[in-house]
């Protein structure tokens, strides 16, 4: 797991917060509560707007534009809010705060029970890229060779053409695997268009490549293929290809 120096405890204000630029690609918000820090993403959910200028009694946050609320020791949503924030795992120590980064890979229900050694593999294959707001990371009929797994941020699914489109749903944890037609051999095109809507981190694997490491590790290769036919049938019946 990768720690990642964010600030000084001091510089956080008790029962207070504070954002910062991370090398996560990210903002993170830093908030004390007493005895206590807890790291979330530094945007609202909601629309780009920084947490950090809203509101924080030292238990409750509220962002100023349209009064979402979350619970600081938990990141889940009350009242208005319609999501909950996503919550960076941190350290405090020696008077330094750390946001610790493991894999997505090793988060993704997608890869849950891949041995270690699968997950080496695949981390070595992955690239890790930072895509700004509104980036469109693939659209209807383009080919589906990569797929990709949700580091941090947010990634919003349209089906259909121009004035005959609908939303398919957007995910907010990370370890959201996405793309995923890249493992299927018969559908070589995308039937979705995806699109970052807020800055958003990902890691982006060729399905071809992913395909050869499960071929070569059969029992992990086994339960990933069990995982990717639940998560079509979840995801099919309602909402179409991710
Ligand atoms: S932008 Fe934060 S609640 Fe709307």
């Amino acid at each position: 797991m990768k720690r990642i120096h964010i600030c000084k405890a001091s510089d956080i204000p008790l029962n207070g917060m504070k954002s910062y630029d991370s090398s996560l690609g990210v903002k993170v918000l830093i908030a004390n509560s007493g005895d206590a820090y807890y790291g979330y993403q530094g945007l609202c959910p909601h629309q780009d707007v920084c947490l950090d200028e809203g509101f924080f009694d030292g238990a409750t946050l509220t962002c100023h534009q349209h009064l979402w609320q979350w619970d600081i020791t938990t990141g889940d949503a009350m009242g208005l809010a319609e999501a909950p924030l996503e919550r960076f795992q941190i350290e405090h120590e020696g008077g330094d705060i750390f946001v610790l980064q493991a894999s997505a890979l090793r988060v993704s229900a997608l890869f849950k029970g891949a041995s270690d050694a699968v997950i080496a593999r695949l981390d070595a294959l992955a690239r890790r890229e930072v895509h700004a707001s509104l980036s469109t990371l693939y659209d209807v009929g383009d080919a589906a060779d990569d797929l990709y797994i949700l580091e941090s941020g947010r990634v919003e699914f349209v089906i259909g053409r121009e004035d005959r489109t609908s939303l398919a749903g957007f995910m907010l944890r990370k370890g959201e695997v996405f793309g995923w037609a890249a493992l299927l051999e018969d559908q070589p095109k995308r039937i979705a268009k995806a699109a970052c809507i807020e800055p958003s981190t990902l890691l982006r694997l060729n399905g071809a490549e992913v395909l050869r490491v499960l071929a070569e590790e059969p029992a992990s290769g086994y339960g990933v293929m069990r995982q990717l036919a639940s998560l079509i049938t979840k995801h099919l019946g309602s909402k179409g290809e991710k």
